[in-house]
């Protein structure tokens, strides 16, 4: 799976992305390019960007550059059909459903925004050509479309087989399900005079998983109505 990342600032990847699991794998089950955007640049100071039509504050990225960029990053896939994402504030709100669907074998380009954005035609061409998405990561403005980036990344990949140790534990964690994890204990079986839930010590792995099932239902309804709700509409028919 090859991941391209289109960005003014290369060098802040690989960064957090070289850490546990992901880092070990990088290079084998997933690959990493980054595409600078300034390497596309049409004068000779290096400039990507420029005042806005109709004034106001900040600079504009040109459209002949990003488009450049982004050609570039998608020859790399030799005419195969990579995911277009573009990050920004004003895309749909990114989770795990849509990761799943963004997670594509033929691999992934994300264009990252900086300074008061990129010239609309280019985003409105890519979206009519290469069905380019636009994801923001929250309801809140960073500067640029990095450290998204970085979430988007880490969030797809725990979808690919072999990513994680343990195949099931993606399918197990928070989320996947629409439920919160339920708690987990380690030794010592008593701390602070706090002892760990019985059922867990039993052996007894049915009575585990349901025990786990109701832990994981409960701390839903309390912490996260709108997931649990959510929970109940998909599941009506068993009871949820
Ligand atoms: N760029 C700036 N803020 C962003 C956000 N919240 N999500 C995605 N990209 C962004």
């Amino acid at each position: 799976m090859l991941i391209t990342v289109v960005t003014l600032f290369p060098e802040m990847f690989p960064g957090p992305l070289t850490y546990s699991l992901l880092g070990k794998k990088l290079g084998t089950l997933w690959n990493l390019k980054i595409v600078n955007i300034r390497d596309f640049s049409d004068n000779i100071w290096h400039k990507v960007d420029d005042t806005p039509y109709g004034g106001g504050a900040g600079m504009v990225l040109k459209p002949n550059i990003v488009h450049d960029s982004l050609s570039y990053a998608l020859s790399l896939y030799n005419g195969s059909n990579p995911t277009i994402v573009y990050m920004t504030p004003r895309g749909q709100v990114f989770n795990s459903n849509i990761a799943k669907k963004i997670v594509n074998n033929e691999g992934i380009i994300i264009l990252c925004g900086r300074y008061e954005g990129i010239d609309q035609r280019v985003i409105d061409f890519w979206k009519t050509n290469h069905n380019l998405v636009e994801i923001s990561i929250g309801d809140y403005v960073l500067f640029g479309g990095e450290i998204p980036a970085m979430v988007l990344i880490e969030t797809c990949l725990r979808f690919i087989p072999g990513i994680m140790h343990n195949s099931e534990s993606v399918m197990d964690e928070s989320f996947a399900i629409d439920l919160l994890e339920y708690p987990q204990y380690t030794k010592p079986a008593i701390w602070c005079g706090n002892s760990v839930p019985s059922v867990l010590l039993s052996g007894n792995h049915l009575e585990i998983a349901k025990w786990r099932t109701e832990q994981s239902k409960q701390i839903t309804k309390a912490l996260r109505p709108d997931l649990w709700k959510k929970y109940l509409e998909l599941h009506s028919d068993n009871g949820g």
